[in-house]
């Protein structure tokens, strides 16, 4: 799989992460728990590391959890969650949950999703770094109205990450946030990066177009996935599912060859005409 750098770390991750937000809603049942195992497994043997959540996602965090510890795959997986309340102490509350429901004593990334209370838990999150209980911090949000306040925070040079939505139905962050992250240093976690479903909802019962076979996608979500991770600003995107085949269909897209800017503006237009 592709790795992409963290620039204020230097640390490598592969460039397709797991979003949990209903997938991993799910409940303990054991056919479930049996289904998200063979996920997490899908995604790791294919490289993967980042898995994406927040207490706003019902039990996704205690799913994520669970899984990892039944799998033993807590020091292959780079944890991220959110904190998404108001307050100091009802932050610090709900971060502590988080540890204890994805079962890990250190959060690899904590962001403040759609930047609640952004100034008290840019504090907090320092102050945890600091302790050691959080290794990077970051900033969410899920779209484009947002994106000014988000390029303005990325200016304070105080996160490691900025998330945001970016697909080939929503380009907005392309003349926006994506080259600030970029001239900032700041690494890109994409959500949304199939608007939900609408993607394919869009596509459904057409073919590919001529370009997808000239870089070797196999489905719609490939063609999707490599857009997004053509660009020189992204770290990692974060679709989310729930079914193994898809887990899978997803690693597949991060590799090489990944489209030029010519290729980029055939695809985009492509899909603009659909
Ligand atoms: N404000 C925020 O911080 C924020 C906001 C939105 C999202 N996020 C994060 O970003 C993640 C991704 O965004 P999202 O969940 O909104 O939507 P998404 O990833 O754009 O789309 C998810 C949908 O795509 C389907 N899917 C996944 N892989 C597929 C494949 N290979 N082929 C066909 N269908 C496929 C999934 O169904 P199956 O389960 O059936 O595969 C699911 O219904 C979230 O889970 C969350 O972690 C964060």
């Amino acid at each position: 799989m592709i790795l992409r750098t963290i620039p204020s770390s230097g640390e490598r991750l592969p460039a397709i992460g797991l979003g949990t937000y209903r997938a991993f809603d799910a409940g303990g049942d054991r056919a479930t728990q049996e289904r998200l195992q063979t996920v997490l497994r899908t995604f790791t043997t294919h490289g993967g590391r980042l898995i994406d959540s927040s207490p706003m996602y019902g039990r996704a965090e205690a799913s994520v959890g669970e899984v990892h510890a039944a799998l033993g795959l807590r020091d292959k997986l780079f944890l991220a969650t959110k904190v998404w309340t108001s307050g100091r102490d009802e932050g610090i509350r709900q971060m502590q949950a988080s540890l204890r429901s994805m079962r890990t004593d250190v959060m690899d990334l904590m962001q403040i999703h759609n930047l609640v209370d952004w100034r008290t838990h840019t504090a907090t999150i320092e102050q945890w770094r600091q302790q050691g209980k959080v290794r990077y911090i970051g900033i969410t949000h899920y779209h484009a109205g947002a994106h000014a306040d988000l390029a303005r925070l990325l200016d304070t040079g105080k996160y490691d990450f900025v998330q945001l939505n970016y697909s080939i139905a929503e380009r907005e962050a392309e003349t926006g946030v994506l080259p600030r992250a970029q001239a900032k240093g700041v690494a890109v976690i994409v959500n949304r990066p199939f608007a939900q479903n609408g993607l394919f909802a869009r596509v459904r019962g057409k073919a590919l177009p001529g370009c997808a076979a000239e870089l070797g996608c196999q489905s719609w979500a490939q063609f999707f996935l490599r857009y997004i991770l053509s660009h020189p600003a992204v770290t990692c995107v974060i679709p989310a599912t729930g079914n193994p085949a898809h887990a899978l269909d997803c690693c597949e897209a991060a590799l090489e060859p990944l489209p030029d800017d010519a290729v980029r503006r055939r695809m985009a237009r492509h899909f603009d005409q659909l």
